[in-house]
């Protein structure tokens, strides 16, 4: 989806989002302020849905990654989407099931889980856990057997596959810490090793190549290498395999550079590699997960913030500051992701100004872009950042002591609060 599809620009000249007036929210609300269209996640959750029912005639399941965006009320609108929940801790977890998620749609992600994760997780009786290595195999067998559950279980595998974005979110290369490698043999060893164990039950494999990746390659060749190891499995043990899950990574528009991918197109063409590989290998259709995350929420959500010190360095460039920063968005420090800046109270006027929009954190590096065209933004001004529904709110943190903004839940003009901003108390609840 293009973020621009839940925007708009009123008789005022003000930037809208799901039909709010976003200076109305600033003045409402304060700033910083993220707000995430609803009807545009919803309308995310029912492309995937789709695809799978038309390229796949059903035989799947979407599970929105939470990591890109956790609250307990984006819990429930997954839940009424008919999604599942990809968790990737406790407090993950935890949220989902203080939503009321179905512990059985839920699957549990990471690399390091604890031992008390893993209890969690098997008391919680979510649906799968997707296995990252031998040590946790082996927990997880153990910690069900005390329990006497029967752990559904699918493994991380790494395809050896190169996807093409940055190295600090690639990840199914052979040097990654995530997941067992196929070309080495480890894959099929864990495999093996699960088979002998008592209580766990091994359900599927799982793959996830990386993410905001917008070639199609990457994921058609993961899929045919993930099938051809599901019917060697088969070849060498009898065990049929019945899950496919190829993550998530759905690349999506930040700026007008990025051409994001159709979910349908994804799924088209790794339906026809999946249907194909099974075929020439005699193995039956898995069922297929997604684990889109970015994809869902990213382009559904905004950050309004206020403008404060515009400082123009001659000949070098314009900073103008915000009244935010890399708290609530650290993706640009942390990965140069570039992002489209609007001064919402002037949404209707050309960009004829070029600027470095600067945090107020205590580090030159606290920049949300450099170099961004803009609407002639002065002291006041409401500055909208666009596409922040993805990995913004999830990676915000309270450097400097400053408070995580509120977040506002937009929908055919009605606005609602679905997490508060945070309060000076609460930068002080744990300090003794
Ligand atoms: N499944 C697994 C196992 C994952 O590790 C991830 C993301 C996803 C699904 C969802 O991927 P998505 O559809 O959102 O690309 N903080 C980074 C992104 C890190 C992605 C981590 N894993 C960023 O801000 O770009």
């Amino acid at each position: 989806m293009k973020q621009s599809e839940c925007l708009g620009v009123n008789e005022q000249g003000h930037l809208t989002i799901g039909g709010c007036d976003t200076v109305e929210l600033a003045k409402e609300y304060g700033t910083p302020l993220y707000v995430l269209d609803e009807s545009g996640v919803r309308a995310a959750c029912t492309s995937y849905r789709q695809s799978i029912e038309r390229f796949y005639q059903g035989k799947g399941m979407v599970c929105y990654a939470s990591k890109a965006f956790c609250c307990k009320e984006i819990c429930r609108i997954m839940d009424s989407e008919q999604m599942g929940l990809d968790v990737v801790s406790e407090g993950e977890l935890y949220t989902a099931l203080q939503a009321g998620f179905p512990p059985e749609r839920i699957c549990f992600h990471g690399n390091n889980k604890t031992d008390h994760e893993l209890r969690y997780a098997l008391e919680s009786n979510i649906g799968l856990f997707i296995v990252d290595n031998v040590y946790e195999l082996e927990r997880l067998n153990s910690f069900a057997h005390e329990m006497g559950k029967k752990a559904a279980i699918s493994f991380r595998i790494k395809p050896g596959v190169d996807a093409h974005t940055h190295e600090f979110i690639r990840t199914g290369q052979i040097d990654s810490k995530f997941g067992v490698a196929l070309e080495t043999g480890e894959a099929m060893q864990i495999v093996k090793e699960a088979l002998k164990l008592e209580n766990v039950i091994l359900k599927g494999v799982h793959c996830h190549i990386g993410s905001q990746i917008f070639e199609l390659e990457p994921f058609e060749l993961a899929a045919q290498r993930m099938i051809e190891f599901m019917a060697q499995v088969k070849e060498e043990t009898g065990y049929t395999i019945e899950q496919l899950d190829l993550g998530g990574g759905f690349g999506i528009c930040y700026t007008e550079k990025d051409a994001a991918l159709r979910y349908d197109s994804y799924m088209e063409k790794v339906s026809v590699v999946v249907k194909e590989s099974c075929e020439r290998l005699h193995f039956p259709q898995p069922f297929m997960m997604l684990e889109p995350g970015r994809s869902i929420v990213g382009s559904s959500g905004i950050t309004l913030y206020t403008a404060g010190a515009i400082k123009e360095i001659p000949d070098i460039r314009t900073y103008a500051a915000i009244d935010g920063g890399m708290t609530d968005n650290p993706r640009y420090a942390l990965y140069q992701s570039e992002y489209e800046a609007i001064v919402a109270n002037k949404a209707d006027q050309p960009k004829t100004m070029v600027v470095t929009l600067a945090g107020k954190c205590c580090e030159s590096g606290d920049l949300l872009g450099e170099n961004m065209p803009i609407q002639p933004v002065t002291s006041g001004d409401i500055v909208a950042v666009l596409s922040t529904g993805a990995y913004n709110y999830s990676m915000a943190s309270n450097y400097n002591r400053l408070c995580r903004p509120a977040v506002v839940m937009v929908k055919d003009g009605a606005c609602r609060v679905i997490v508060k901003r945070e309060s000076l108390q609460d930068l002080v609840r744990n300090d003794l």
